[in-house]
């Protein structure tokens, strides 16, 4: 389907997002396509508008989400503004709750859409952000819909539905192998899932920062993090880990090379897709760009050069 179009409201918006060749970081390795799927297209600006949006159509259609109550998530950002923005669009309330030491850019988009914001401890990371949204939850059950990104199957069911489809689409048999980070682990999962139905094997790789303490914001180390439901470690093929240096070279290389300014997640996906078109002498590797750079203007925890 095509972008230029006449539409009748901003969800109409979502997906159809244009897949881009990456010329240059290709030329490390010859014989090898790598192609970028530009999830920061979406109205929201990122990876996350698409299960935002399957999270609140699917809960509306099952009555869990009704206008007279507030859907309340845990989100370090990108989910917290693709809700408020279909939120302000459809005339849901939205409450956030979210480290106190995100972004103030982050605070201000989610606040332009009219939602609540509530914070959480930033030493407790996105787990202290998920322990707070269940208190809230569990004190007062009737007003709120939790949404819970983390366990919700329309999560991982927009990207099977849309980014999979779309990939399939847009490269068809070419594809050899997918990668990208684990956050939710909703793209992973949805994606993988979709690849496998193709009629040749497509090789599916997990994503995950390489240490507990990482700046590779909307990234898991699972093994020092609450462990999302939706996660199935046996369904990808490999799950490798991306150092958050890695991530972060990449992230200028692709601004000063491809003319894409992406944010590190998408510097380490990337990253990752290199590595695997090092290891494969021929092939055509897909990854996903979940945000844009200009999200992380502002300073955050982990710094070039500076060691834990
Ligand atoms: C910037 C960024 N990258 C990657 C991800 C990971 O995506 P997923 O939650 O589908 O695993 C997220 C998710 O929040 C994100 O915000």
């Amino acid at each position: 389907m095509s972008r230029f179009k006449r539409i009748d409201s901003i969800v109409e918006a979502v997906g159809n997002t244009p897949l881009v060749r990456l010329n240059s970081i290709e030329r490390d390795t010859p014989g090898v396509k790598i192609y970028l799927k530009l999830e920061y297209a979406n109205p929201g600006g990122s990876v996350k508008d698409r299960p935002a949006l399957q999270m609140m159509k699917d809960a509306i259609d099952s009555g869990r989400l009704t206008k007279d109550r507030m859907l309340i998530d845990a989100t370090s950002g990108n989910t917290g503004v693709a809700y408020s923005l279909f939120g302000a669009c459809m005339g849901y309330k939205i409450a956030l709750v979210m480290p106190s030491n995100v972004s103030q850019a982050r605070k201000n988009i989610t606040q332009a859409y009219g939602t609540q914001l509530i914070f959480s401890d930033p030493m407790e990371g996105s787990d202290g952000a998920i322990r707070l949204v269940r208190k809230l939850v569990s004190e007062e059950p009737d007003k709120y819909f939790y949404s819970d990104q983390y366990s919700n199957p329309s999560n991982p069911r927009a990207h099977y539905l849309g980014t999979g489809s779309e990939i399939l689409q847009q490269v068809g048999s070419e594809i050899t192998h997918f990668v990208a980070g684990l956050g939710t682990s909703g793209t992973v999962m949805g994606t993988t899932r979709r690849l496998r139905e193709h009629t040749r094997k497509v090789v599916c790789v997990a994503a995950e920062p390489a240490e507990a303490l990482h700046g590779l914001e909307g990234l898991k180390h699972m093994e020092s993090s609450i462990v999302p439901e939706i996660f199935d470690a046996k369904l990808p093929d490999e799950i490798m880990p991306v150092p958050t240096e890695g991530g972060w070279d990449m992230a200028d290389r692709l601004a000063r090379e491809e003319g894409l300014h992406v944010g590190h997640s998408t510097g380490g996906n990337v990253w990752a897709a290199t590595q695997i078109a090092k290891k494969i002498k021929e092939g055509c590797v897909v990854t996903i760009a979940c945000d844009r750079g200009d999200r992380y203007f502002a300073p955050m925890r982990w710094e070039k050069n500076y060691e834990w």
